[in-house]
Parts: structure tokens; C-alpha cells; sequence
């Protein structure tokens, strides 16, 4: 990736429906751009259960999308079309396209204190099959990681079910899931050093996780580690507008798209 010189005002954000919020949200808060445009491709998510090629055509008919918008960057706020589409996508723009996995490993590398430290990757199903994240890991010389497909807390952090007594559903689904990583001999008995939240829905459940695993590791989240990115390797600056205004735009249900967004955003 190359440093950009031209200015970068307006962004997109695209993800397959409401997670990539929790990206938006770090880039609001960055204050980078002057212009942000949502699209969620609600009508069509879940991605994280389809196949490849479906993902690559999806993600090309949302890029599609934005031609009208005049956008000068795309951060792809979803792991999964991450996984399987960036390439294609980068190679049809005019402009450059973002991915989160990048991101996140980059992010990780930076807070693991050596190559030796333990690393527990979650995301969709199809974000785990893909392997990305550990390829990315391993070329950087890191060799101790697990992975696990724990696609059940997409529909939940949909349904709101994390907090209030919803939080009994999700501390089943996360026992469920990530009890075996608790003590795995493959983390060397203890918690993993890093958590790559691989799936955009995943940093609002990330506080859960964190208490799941006894506040001892580091949770790696898209939207901060796409914000790093955007400074590291595009010489983009935090506050460099005085607020990032947003739109919203989504292939179904816009209101409830709105609506997410209010509270996630705040
Ligand atoms: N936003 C997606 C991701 O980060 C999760 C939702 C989906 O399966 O489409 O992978």
C-alpha cells in the first residue's frame, strides 16, 4: 500500500448490514474525513454464511453503489467481504479500498509483546474459513494462533441480546463457544495474549468477552485498527475536521438501520 497524497474528504463504509456501525463509529470519532456514507447491504446479510463467490458478487454490486457518491476511499467494514472480495474490489475502483483484516493484524503485531505471544481469531464462519488472519499472522512470523467460527453472536448482537437479560443468552453462546480456549494447550494453558474481534458486530459484545477471559488480553478491534491503518499508511490525521458528518444508506429497512445507528453511534 502507498501513501496518498490527494485529500481524502469523503468516505464510504461499506458493510454487509448494521456491524460495520461499530467501524463508522471509530471514524467518526477520528474525525479524519469531512463526509462519510453508509451502505448496508441489509437486505442480503448475513455474509458470514454464504459462499465465495456469492461474497465477491455481493460486494461488487455494493460497490457499485457508491459510483455515484464521488467518494475519494472505501474502508470495507466487514471481515468477511474482507476475506474473499478486496482484491476484485480494488482491482474495478478508481479509488483505494480498505480492507479490516489488514488492519487488525497490523494492530495485533503492534500490541503483542513478542512473537511468541498467543493470539484467539473469532469471525464468521466464512472469515474463519478463509484463513486470512492466520496467513497474515503467520508471515509475520507469528505462530502460536487459534481460531474459531462463532457466528451465533452476529444474530444476537442484532437482537440486543448482550445486555440486560439478554446477557444470560450471550454468556451461554460465549461458554459454548470459547470455554475451550480458556485453558487450551495450544495458548500454553492461559488466556490468549490477543483477541481479534474478526467480525464487525463483535466490539459491541467486546466488553463480555473481555470478562470472559479475565481482563487479560487484548482485544483487537476493526474500527480502531482501520483508523490506525489510515494514519500509518495513508498519512491520514485525526481531527482533521472539526466533525464527520454521516449518511445512511441500506438495501432494506433504512429506518432500522437509523435507528442502530443512533444508539451504536452515541
Ligand atoms: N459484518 C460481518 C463481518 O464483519 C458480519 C455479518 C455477516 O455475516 O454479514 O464479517
Amino acid at each position: 500500500m502507498t501513501n496518498q497524497t490527494k485529500q481524502m474528504k469523503k468516505v464510504g463504509i461499506f458493510d454487509s448490514g448494521i456491524g460495520g456501525l461499530s467501524v463508522a463509529k471509530s471514524v467518526l470519532d477520528s474525525k479524519i474525513f469531512e463526509q462519510a456514507i453508509y451502505y448496508g447491504d441489509t437486505a442480503r446479510v448475513p455474509y458470514g454464511v454464504k459462499d465465495c463467490k456469492t461474497i465477491v458478487r455481493f460486494a461488487l454490486e455494493c460497490l457499485d453503489f457508491f459510483a455515484p457518491h464521488n467518494i475519494d476511499m472505501l474502508l470495507v467494514a466487514c471481515n468477511t467481504v474482507s476475506a474473499y472480495a478486496l482484491e476484485t474490489m480494488q482491482a474495478k475502483a478508481s479509488f483505494p479500498i480498505v480492507g479490516v483484516i489488514e488492519a487488525g493484524v497490523k494492530a495485533c503485531i503492534n500490541a503483542l509483546p513478542n512473537k511468541d505471544s498467543t493470539t484467539l481469531i473469532i469471525g464468521t464462519k466464512a472469515t474463519i474459513a478463509s484463513k486470512q488472519y492466520e496467513k497474515l499472522l503467520a508471515n509475520a512470523g507469528f505462530a502460536r494462533f487459534v481460531s474459531k467460527d462463532t457466528g451465533l453472536f452476529v444474530p444476537l448482537v442484532e437482537e440486543g441480546l448482550y445486555e440486560g437479560r439478554g446477557e444470560m443468552v450471550l454468556d451461554s453462546v460465549l461458554k459454548f463457544y470459547l470455554e475451550e480456549f480458556l485453558c487450551s494447550p495450544a495458548l500454553g494453558g492461559v488466556a490468549p495474549k490477543a483477541i481479534i474481534l474478526g467480525c464487525t458486530h463483535f466490539p459491541l459484545i467486546a466488553k463480555q468477552i473481555d470478562r470472559f477471559f479475565g481482563g487479560q488480553s487484548v482485544l483487537i478491534h476493526s474500527g480502531d485498527a482501520i483508523v490506525e491503518l489510515l494514519e500509518s499508511n495513508f498519512n491520514l490525521h485525526k481531527n482533521s475536521f472539526s466533525k464527520t458528518n454521516i449518511d445512511f444508506y441500506a438495501s432494506s429497512d433504512i429506518e432500522g438501520l437509523k435507528k442502530k445507528a443512533k444508539i451504536w453511534l452515541q
